[in-house]
């Protein structure tokens, strides 16, 4: 298994995932929420980021943007990518995020897309902790959670969106929006949940 939580089968299929994660667009991704996102300019920290596709369509509206990949790979990819945007870009990774907790920065956005099933129950109650700790007042995560069967040689776990929701409210932060709906690559057997959490202002 792979020494950071959540990351085995990345490296490997680095190229094509990045390819399949770049052929959605933000904006579809993250239809339903989008509504709440805050004005520009935000401070926006992007974790899991992936191949960069959100990081940099927040970056092109104007956002402060720190993207957290811990796969080398994809955080190659997304730097190669999307290299003509300003985006930091930070090898870190959950639950600790010690590098980001170094910034001394508290975001507006946290974004959490496809990343936090990979965390164990362990895991997630100190990520959700440091979390909470690197949120503005009023400040936002925005997070998609996979349910179905988990792919070979990932680690992932069934988490539900409300017991996401119970374990920030024991961190002062309140449900904002919670919603399902199909895979949009199309697989028959996933689903997804989006939760928006706030602390308030
Ligand atoms: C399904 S991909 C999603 C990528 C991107 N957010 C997107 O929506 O296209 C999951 C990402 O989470 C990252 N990841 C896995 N475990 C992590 C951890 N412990 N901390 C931060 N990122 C992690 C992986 O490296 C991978 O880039």
């Amino acid at each position: 298994m792979s020494e950071i939580p959540g990351t085995a089968g990345y490296s490997a299929n680095a190229a094509t995932l990045a390819q399949q994660y770049e052929s959605l667009r933000f904006e579809d991704v993250h239809r339903e929420v989008l509504h709440l996102f805050p004005d520009v300019p935000a401070r926006v920290l992007d974790i899991g980021a992936g191949s960069g596709r959100d990081a940099a369509a927040l970056a092109a509206l104007g956002h402060r943007v720190v993207a957290v990949e811990p796969t080398p790979e994809l955080r190659a990819e997304g730097m190669r990518r999307h290299a003509a945007l300003p985006i930091e870009w930070i090898d870190d990774h959950l639950p600790g995020l010690h590098r980001v907790q170094a910034l001394g920065v508290r975001h507006d956005l946290i974004l959490l897309t496809a990343v936090w099933m990979h965390l164990d129950a362990a895991e997630r109650t100190a990520a959700m902790q440091a979390l909470a700790s690197l949120l503005a007042e009023g400040g936002q995560i925005a997070m998609s959670l996979r349910h179905g069967p988990v792919p070979e040689g990932r680690r992932m776990f069934d988490v539900s969106a409300q017991e996401t929701a119970e374990l920030a409210a024991r961190h002062g932060l309140r449900q904002r929006f919670l919603g399902e709906r199909e895979d949009m690559l199309d697989r028959a057997d996933v689903r997804w949940s989006f939760l928006v959490l706030q602390r308030p202002a």
